[in-house]
Parts: structure tokens; C-alpha cells; sequence
């Protein structure tokens, strides 16, 4: 019989942690792929004195003997991508004999990378707040039909394909009056941008290519083991996020299956990470966001700053709610807490149970949540004293904070197996 491929997504915005925890959990997995989304992702994996960001590979790649798949959902700018691998590879990580890339994967063009800017800038105020790496535009071409895939490089028409795919670009952004000398890509004009692009384009082919469906298929027959690597988080997902606030990819346990070939039979566990708060970067609806010193406060003890972007995060309690909603969409059979330590010392801790929308109370994350006056009702928590990073059992945990755990997993109805509490790889408490 088939082994199943086991699955750790964010429940929340995005930021939850992911990287660490799939970094924790690689040496049980012979195999880590990424499903979805592209570098518009930061990954952070802390070990020894040495941290990482990662954009585009998965996090698992710091086990030797695991091999790292870069999904058909996936989506890849060759410039950010070598920037990465020059980054591990400084570190004496090896990249080429352990990351294999979908030739179903697509490509982030230099011009949709121009067009999220224009596109951004067109929408003024009601703009998404996008890392502009152009996520938007890349799926939107692949969705019409126009993208062009990883398999593509090298092809004899490549080159005609590209210019094609740029050609129009630009001509969509001329429908904006875009002034190209003003819009820089990673601090580089629109020509300088695409002349780099076309460079690393070549470092690419240096990769194995493979059919990730057919990799992770065979893979699962031979009963290999396999964990999923979401990006994102369920509540920026295309159809179920806090739409248009959302980012243009599957952001589901449901990605899996569309962005890496596998059928839902053969998905196994499905691991639900978020923190013990909330925390958005980007513009949309966020019901518990704090605009107060206590906001700040964790923002400040959180470190809650973008890891692609440097943005500032948007800090508030935690939202049951949300979680439930996030819980239910993916199938979640596991709870990961993370960040439990930013909040020692607080005086009170407080989780929203429930929403007043219109002045009727609910349960359910509203599918305007643009619209709704969303106000949460909140249950408060006693804090504790002790800073709890140096805790390594489950047992040594102060009191006020295993009830604040008992009341998350009978309220969600999913246990909590594991409490991170620090950035690194040693700081994990499993249950
Ligand atoms: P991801 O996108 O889900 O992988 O998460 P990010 O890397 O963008 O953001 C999570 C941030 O929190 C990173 O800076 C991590 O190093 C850090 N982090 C992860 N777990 C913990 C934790 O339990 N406590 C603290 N204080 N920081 C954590
Ligand atoms: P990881 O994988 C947090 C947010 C952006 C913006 C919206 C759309 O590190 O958790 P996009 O660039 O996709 O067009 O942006 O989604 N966003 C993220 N927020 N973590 C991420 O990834 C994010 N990726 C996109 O801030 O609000
Ligand atoms: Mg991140």
C-alpha cells in the first residue's frame, strides 16, 4: 500500500512559522515539497548561530538526506532563486543534488513583475499591500493561458515566447501611462531588471527537471515519506481568504492536490500552524487587530516584521473564528502553536470567541469581511511572569498558559502537538 503525503499550512495570514516547523520536522520525511505560491514567500529557519530566508525552496533542504521539490503550483523568479541558492550554497548547503523543479512550474516574467507595480499603484488606496514579485500577474498569465513554464527553458522558441509574453506586458502597462523610468524591480530599472533575469534564467538549467507527479507518485509507492510546504495562509487564500485582500494561490490542504499532482485519498495528516496572536502584513480586513501599545508591544517582543519585505506586521489577539474557519477548510488533525513566548509578561492575554456582526453575535468568518462591521467579543486570559524560551517540556509550561492550551483545542476541537517558544530549531516543545 501507498505511504500519504502529510501536509503543514498556515491557519492564519501568513508568517505563522511554517519554515521552522517544516525544518523540525524534515528528518522524519524523505521528501519536502512546496505546492504552491512563489517568492512573495519568507520561510525563516533558525539553527546554531545560523538564520535563514528562504523564498522559493523548501524548507527542508537543511537535511542532507532529504530531497526538496519545487511543485508544477509553484511559481519562480530565477533572480530571487539564485539569490537564495548563492546565499545556501555561501553556507556549504548543497543545492544541486537535492532540489528538483517541475517543469510544469511557471515562470515570474520581469514583466509581471512591473505590471504588480503598475497594477498596485493603479488601485491607490484599496491597493492589496503585494510583496510585488509579481505573484498577481504570473497566475493570472498562467490561468489565461499565456504563461511560460520552467519546461519551456531551453526550447528552441523560447526566446520568441518571451518576447511575446513581454511585448505584451508592456503594452498593458502603456494602458496605465506607466512611467517605466520611476518603476524599479529590486532596485533596478525595468531593462537593467530583465537583462539580470535573463542571466540567472540560465542557472536554472543547471537543476533537475523532473514531473513532480510522477516524482511524488512513485515516491509514495515506495513508501517514502512526504510533507507538503504551504505558503501564505489559509485566510489569503484566492477563494476562501479575505478576498481581494488575498494572494492568487491555493492556499488549502485543496493546493495540494492541484499544485502537486496527488490525489486527495493520498493525503494524509494535514498540520495546522499558527500563533498564540495574529499578525497581518498588507492591506484587508484583520477583526482583532490592536491599534495600541499592546499591538506595539508584541510587534516589538514578536520581531513581527516582514521577512520578504521588512514591513512592519499588523499585530492582534488571537481569532477563533478564523481558526475554526481555517480548521474546517483544511481538514486539520494537528495543531502547531507557535510564538507562545512573545507573550510572557503580558498582564492579560485575550482570544476572540466570537463576532458581533451588525449587532448579531456569530461564529463564522463573514465572507464580506470587507464590508462587515466585524467587532470580536473577547474572553481574557491571566498571563504569566516567566520568560518560557528555555523550556523544553510540555510539563514545565506555566499553568496560565497550558489552560490558555486546553481552552484553544477544546474550542477547536483539534489537539495542540506541539508549542514553539524561540526562533530556533531546539526551541520546539512537542506533546
Ligand atoms: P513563515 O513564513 O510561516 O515561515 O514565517 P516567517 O519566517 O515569515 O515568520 C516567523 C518569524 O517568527 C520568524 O522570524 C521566525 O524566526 C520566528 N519564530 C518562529 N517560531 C517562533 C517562536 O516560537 N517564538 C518566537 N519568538 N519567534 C518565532
Ligand atoms: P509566507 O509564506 C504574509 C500577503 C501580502 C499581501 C497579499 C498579496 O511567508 O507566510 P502577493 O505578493 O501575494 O500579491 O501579496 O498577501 N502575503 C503574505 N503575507 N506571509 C506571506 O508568505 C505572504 N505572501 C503574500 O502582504 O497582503
Ligand atoms: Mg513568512
Amino acid at each position: 500500500m501507498n505511504t500519504k503525503i502529510d501536509v503543514l499550512l498556515g491557519l492564519q495570514w501568513g508568517d505563522e512559522g511554517k519554515g521552522k516547523i517544516v525544518d523540525v520536522l524534515t528528518p522524519a520525511y524523505d521528501v519536502v515539497a512546496r505546492f504552491q505560491g512563489g517568492p512573495n514567500a519568507g520561510h525563516t529557519i533558525e539553527f546554531g548561530n545560523q538564520k535563514f530566508v528562504l523564498h522559493t525552496i523548501p524548507s527542508g533542504i537543511f537535511n542532507p538526506g532529504t530531497q526538496n521539490v519545487i511543485g508544477n503550483g509553484v511559481i519562480i523568479d530565477p533572480v530571487i532563486f539564485d539569490q537564495e541558492i548563492t546565499h545556501l550554497k555561501s553556507s556549504g548547503i548543497d543545492i544541486l543534488s537535492n532540489v528538483f523543479i517541475s517543469r510544469k512550474a511557471h515562470l515570474i516574467l520581469p514583466g509581471h513583475r512591473l505590471l504588480d507595480a503598475v497594477y498596485e499603484k493603479a488601485k491607490g488606496k484599496q491597493k492589496i499591500g503585494s510583496t510585488l514579485k509579481g505573484i498577481g500577474p504570473a497566475y493570472t498569465d498562467k490561468a489565461a493561458r499565456n504563461g511560460i513554464r520552467i519546461g519551456d527553458i531551453g526550447r528552441k522558441d523560447f526566446m520568441e515566447k518571451y518576447q511575446k509574453a513581454k511585448q505584451r506586458h508592456l503594452q498593458l502597462a502603456g494602458l496605465f501611462n506607466a512611467d517605466f523610468e520611476t518603476i524599479k524591480i529590486e532596485g533596478y530599472s525595468f531593462p537593467a531588471y530583465e537583462k539580470l533575469w535573463l542571466e540567472k534564467l540560465e542557472l536554472l538549467k543547471a537543476f533537475s527537471q523532473i514531473d513532480s507527479e510522477y516524482f511524488l507518485n512513485d515516491a509514495l509507492r515506495e513508501r517514502k515519506k512526504i510533507l507538503a510546504e504551504g505558503a501564505q495562509g489559509t485566510l489569503l487564500d484566492i477563494d476562501f481568504g479575505s478576498y481581494p485582500f488575498v494572494t492568487s494561490s491555493s492556499t488549502t490542504a485543496a493546493g495540494v492536490c492541484t499544485g502537486l499532482g496527488i490525489a486527495p485519498s493520498n493525503v494524509g495528516r494535514v498540520f495546522g500552524i499558527f500563533k498564540a496572536y495574529c499578525t497581518r502584513v498588507g492591506s484587508g480586513p484583520f477583526p482583532t487587530e490592536l491599534f495600541d501599545e499592546t499591538g506595539e508591544r508584541i510587534r516589538q517582543e514578536g520581531h513581527e516584521f516582514g521577512a520578504t519585505t521588512g514591513r512592519p506586521r499588523r499585530c492582534g489577539w488571537l481569532d477563533l473564528p478564523a481558526l475554526k474557519y481555517a480548521v474546517m477548510l483544511n481538514g486539520v488533525s494537528e495543531l502547531k502553536m507557535m510564538k507562545s513566548d512573545v507573550l510572557s509578561g503580558f498582564k492579560e492575554i485575550k482570544v476572540a470567541t466570537h463576532y458581533n456582526i451588525n449587532g448579531k453575535l456569530s461564529r463564522q468568518f463573514p465572507s464580506n469581511t470587507e464590508q462587515a462591521e466585524i467587532e470580536p467579543v473577547y474572553k481574557s486570559f491571566p498571563s504569566w511572569d516567566e520568560a518560557i524560551d528555555h523550556l523544553t517540556n510540555f510539563e514545565q509550561l506555566p499553568e496560565n498558559l497550558k489552560a490558555f492550551i486546553r481552552f484553544i483545542e477544546k474550542e477547536v476541537g483539534v489537539p495542540i502537538s506541539l508549542v514553539s517558544v524561540g526562533p530556533n530549531r531546539n526551541q520546539t516543545i512537542m506533546r
